[in-house]
């Protein structure tokens, strides 16, 4: 560590705002500059430094070994010790690059093998390789790091990231919190794949994304293997620990399901999750094939205080209750498969999982959709409800109401506008087209205009773009 390059990479953070870049100029070539530092956000408006420019990560490999706190009623920290492995793709000439890393230390940074210069600045790990990187060329880049874990809060006061619980940890990310659990380029835009070893003390469970390739113990301490091998967006990462009992078994479709129930919880946490193999069978009926290779839950006896969507297995905070079951589950597809482009396009992620949970409870011989529907519409126009633009909410409206339920009401009006047919052809073609990758406001409002024949400009800025109750569309 140390050396010139740290020195000028923190002098040139420091003269730099939020999204501008460095340029130095080719050794020979004073007047081409050449070699560029990777932008310290990747250009999310409501999360400046979010992400980083320059870079494309394609795989990330975590080794984690955490210790959970002492039992006895000390403050709820953890202690991390990891070494990520990235497999990064430059897009630029880079002398510099970035990655999010959020109240952890990095002991020491490798490209390619060799040891690099680096520096933190609050939360972005500045990496200055040498020799410089090429675009294209792809390098891997080793970071060990660990520090002390707590229970960190997003802008909303939230607690997110890598939550330290008596016993474990919860881990849900939403929006940029991976960054307080490993070194990432903490944004959807820039999807990969991933590999865990999580390693707890004996009788301890360690539950990630994707399928679980095995387990071995030594010297007291457990190591937890899974792999992920569909394309991810960092926020939907995961790696919970806890007192969990695992249960594996098939959805109707042959899907491996493994669900991870904490033992300390009461038999009832989990009713919620028993049709989760038929909910999948109604919603792959609706959107086409389960995107992903597994499914499950994981159920904890702490709380974050709401549940998240985490990619093939979502976390729930002591119960898992049907409707948020069927939530979490609609999300594979809406939210997971696609991703948000801008954290301003949310609505897509929620207002989508929040009308499959209708669909689902009508299918189910509970109330309809319609009703659900009518309930929204049924608050008064005064109502503040309705003062929200909810394709562009604001970073602190991420998760409000109306990005949910205002959300859910527009597809449904959407659906009863253009028909059936042109609604769930919509749906499907939304997942096949941007599977795998992220879209925005934009792309789905000319994706139904396409497949409907009709121009939606009116309907959508009304139910989208306005911040007052619909009264016409
Ligand atoms: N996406 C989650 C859900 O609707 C909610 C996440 C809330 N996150 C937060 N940081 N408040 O299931
Ligand atoms: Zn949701």
């Amino acid at each position: 560590m140390g050396g010139l390059g740290v020195l000028a990479g923190i002098a040139a953070l420091a003269a730099l705002g939020a999204g501008q870049t460095a340029v130095v100029a080719a050794p020979g070539d004073p007047g081409t500059p050449r070699y560029q530092a990777g932008s310290d956000g990747i250009g999310d408006d409501y999360f400046p430094l979010t992400g980083n420019g320059g870079i494309d990560v394609t795989h990330y490999d975590l080794e984690l070994r955490y210790t959970p706190p002492d039992p006895a009623p000390a403050p709820r920290e953890g202690t991390l010790e990891a070494t990520a492995t990235l497999d990064l793709t430059p897009t630029q000439d880079l002398h510099q690059f970035n990655l999010d890393l959020r109240g952890l230390t990095a002991t020491s940074v490798r490209v390619g093998r060799k040891p690099m210069a680096f520096s933190q600045v609050e939360n972005e790990l500045v990496v200055t390789p040498r020799p410089k990187l090429k675009t294209g060329r792809a390098v891997e880049v080793v970071v060990e790091y660990g520090g002390t874990t707590i229970r960190p809060t997003d802008i909303e006061g939230a607690l997110y990231g890598w939550v330290t619980t008596r016993d474990g940890a919860i881990v849900v990310s939403e929006p940029d919190g991976s960054a307080t659990w490993f070194p990432v380029n903490d944004h959807p835009r820039d999807k990969a794949t991933y590999s865990f070893d999580i390693t707890v003390p004996d009788g301890l469970v360690a539950v990630a994304n994707g399928d679980l390739v095995g387990e071995r113990s030594a010297g007291g301490w457990t190591t937890w293997s899974w792999d992920a091998p569909d394309q991810m967006a960092a926020y939907l990462a995961t790696a919970s620990v806890g007192n969990f009992e695992l249960r594996e078994y098939a959805a109707p479709n042959g899907l491996p399901i493994i669900d991870a129930i904490d033992r300390d919880l009461p038999a009832t946490a989990d009713d919620g999750l028993t049709q989760q193999g038929e909910m999948i069978v109604f919603f792959e009926s609706l959107f086409g094939p389960y995107p992903f290779t597994s499914y499950g839950a994981i159920v904890d006896d702490d709380s974050v205080g709401y549940a998240l969507e985490t990619q093939t297995r979502p976390v729930y905070s002591r119960v898992a209750n049907e409707g948020t079951v069927a939530h979490e589950l609609a999300h594979q597809w809406f939210g997971n498969a696609v991703s948000p482009h801008r954290w301003q396009d949310i609505w897509l992620n929620e207002g989508w999982a929040t009308y499959d949970s209708w669909l689902w409870t009508e299918h189910d011989g509970g109330s309809t959709a319609q009703a659900r529907f009518n309930a929204v519409m049924n608050r008064p126009a005064t109502s503040s409800f309705w003062n929200l633009e909810i394709a562009d909410p604001g970073p602190f409206g991420l998760f409000a109401g109306a990005v949910y339920d205002r959300g859910a009401a527009t597809l449904h009006a959407l659906r009863v506008k253009i028909g059936d047919e042109a609604f769930f052809e919509t749906a499907r073609e939304w997942v096949t087209r941007y599977d795998d990758s992220t879209a925005t406001t934009e792309d789905f409002e000319a994706l139904a205009e396409e497949i409907s024949g009709q121009d939606l400009d009116a309907f959508f800025d009304v139910w989208l773009h306005t911040p007052t109750k619909p009264t016409s569309w």
